[in-house]
């Protein structure tokens, strides 16, 4: 039997937004979705602030209630010590982070993290219950070498070597050729390869979990076409960037089910 997965639309709000701009955001957010009628359950709604805002976005959203998820963008592969700079899991877990993105091109790109890295940032997400995004997509000289897939998926291999079975985690698969371009992959081509990403996950930890597991897009989502995106059954959802910061954009984004006719 067919389990459902809950979409999952994430704001990864990059370098943006200090935390007196995270607050008024938020609830700006939540009044848009209110005032839309919006159904809180039908998806998950995550942000994806900088580290300077989680105390803020959590304190409000736990005195406000209101029901969005929230985690940080990056983490370091050690649980505490001398690394200076780093910001560790456990951290994150007492300020009820409930996710971490993990392996984002960018931080592949300018900071040099390798797939053995971002494993070690996968374990340590999973050693204090934050669940990771693992981020994972090809350059435009990978799609024309080696296809879409084979990259995202022997990088995927490589961050999962080592997680347990049971384990909760999220996959992005964001085309680096996608982000920030404003050229999107198209729906067909976002699920060949998360189709393919999810037999990874089967592969690795088995298909109870690759079935549950969500696979998203990620890479110039826009209100206009995240509902062509959202109507393939491989794709669970999307981390938007660029679009994630500007509140009537991504409510519209949270609300594809009004416009995505299923
Ligand atoms: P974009 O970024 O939506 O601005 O293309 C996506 C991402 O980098 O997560």
């Amino acid at each position: 039997m067919a389990v459902s997965r809950t979409p999952f639309l994430a704001g990864n709000w990059k370098m943006n937004l200090d935390h007196l701009q995270a607050v008024a955001f938020v609830q700006k957010l939540h009044w848009s979705l209110r005032d839309a009628a919006h159904e809180d359950g039908s998806v998950e709604v995550g942000i994806f602030p900088p580290f300077t805002d989680l105390r803020s976005v959590q304190t409000l959203i736990d005195a406000d209630r209101i029901p969005f998820s929230f985690g940080a963008q990056d983490v370091s592969e050690h649980d505490a010590g001398a690394y200076t700079g780093e910001v560790s899991a456990q951290f994150l877990a007492k300020l009820q982070v409930g996710y971490v993105i993990v392996g984002h091109s960018e931080r592949r790109q300018y900071h040099n993290e390798t797939d053995e890295v971002v494993g070690r940032k996968v374990q340590a997400a999973l050693r204090h219950g934050v669940v990771p995004v693992i981020c994972v997509g090809e350059t435009a000289e990978d799609l024309e070498e080696h296809g879409a897939s084979a990259v995202p998926a022997a990088q995927l291999v490589r961050a999962l070597e080592d997680v347990a079975a049971d384990a909760d985690i999220v996959v992005a698969y964001e085309p680096v050729w996608a982000i920030g371009s404003g050229q999107a992959a198209t729906p067909q081509q976002a699920q060949e390869v998360c189709a393919a990403l999810r037999g990874v996950v089967a592969e690795a930890l088995g298909p109870v979990t690759a079935e549950r597991t969500r696979i998203l897009y990620g890479g110039s989502v826009k209100a206009g076409n995240i509902a062509g995106f959202m109507r393939e059954p491989d794709v669970d959802g999307a981390l938007v960037g660029g679009a994630s910061i500007v509140v009537d954009e991504f409510s519209a984004i949270v609300r594809y089910q009004k416009h995505v006719g299923v």
